[in-house]
């Protein structure tokens, strides 16, 4: 009983103690080495959140810095929050791709676009305007793990003119093939230093036919994608 009551004594004087800065430090610590274990600097963007995104699925899943997700458990777009003031009047940019395509070994044909959300307010992401429709990760059969990566820029000059961009929905695979988080980074001004981000890791399951189904292109069932003189087509690769 005497050794309880030290411990919580112990407790409560650690908790008045350690400072709101120092909590904060020790998660963004951990978001950057989770992030930095996976080699999403070296693969996707060189600089690293200190934020943790929020991201929530209908299923029950929550994306928690590396944790393995099934394509089933993610088919839906899900909700994502982050911390912001609201006051400030800022315009932010949520990217969500896959830079292990065909796979992490040879990730030859570099990262597809899952999802690319711009002009979010605070992180009402469901009132900002959706460039391309959410689409669940993709890993072909044996394929292995692929990282699957949120990250949230602030728009340097406010908010983006749509006036004439047409959004992608969720049939359609052009625009999402040789994406760059980097390069689309830097074409629309887009602070530089990522203010959130997450991920998790997926693998084939027997949800993602129906996902290239949608695309109307035939998936591999072996071999990995390849793309077509052009750039622009997916082919299987048998060989
Ligand atoms: C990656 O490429 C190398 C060299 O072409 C090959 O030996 C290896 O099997 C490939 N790995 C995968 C997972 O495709
Ligand atoms: C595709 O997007 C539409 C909205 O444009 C949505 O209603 C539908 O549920 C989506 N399909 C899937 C399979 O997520």
């Amino acid at each position: 009983m005497w050794k309880l009551t030290m411990l919580c004594v112990f407790c409560v004087c650690d908790v008045a103690l350690g400072d709101k800065a120092y909590m904060f430090s020790k998660l963004s610590n951990k978001i950057v080495k989770a992030m930095d274990k996976e080699d999403i600097q070296i693969d996707i963007f060189p600089e690293l959140p200190s934020k943790f995104l929020k991201v929530y699925y209908n299923s029950g899943a929550r994306v928690n810095l590396g944790n393995e997700l099934t394509p089933t458990q993610v088919k839906d777009t899900p909700m994502v929050y982050w911390e912001t003031d609201f006051f400030q009047q800022k315009y932010y940019t949520l990217i969500f791709s896959d830079p292990d395509i065909p796979n992490r070994e040879n990730a030859t044909d570099g990262e597809f676009l899952h999802w690319l959300v711009v002009n979010i307010r605070g992180t009402m992401v469901p009132e900002a305007d959706e460039l391309f429709e959410y689409v669940p990760p993709a890993p072909i059969p044996g394929s292995g793990l692929h990282r699957c990566v949120f990250m949230v820029f602030e728009q340097e000059n406010g908010e983006f003119d749509l006036t004439n961009v047409k959004g992608t929905d969720n049939r359609t695979i052009e625009g999402r093939e040789l994406f760059s988080t980097n390069n689309f980074v830097i074409q629309n001004d887009l602070i530089m230093l990522p203010l959130a981000g997450n991920f998790f890791m997926a693998q084939y399951d027997d949800y993602v036919p129906s996902i290239y189904e949608r695309f109307g292109i035939e998936m591999p069932t072996h071999g990995y994608w390849r793309f077509s003189a052009n750039g622009m087509r997916l082919i299987p690769d048998y060989s």
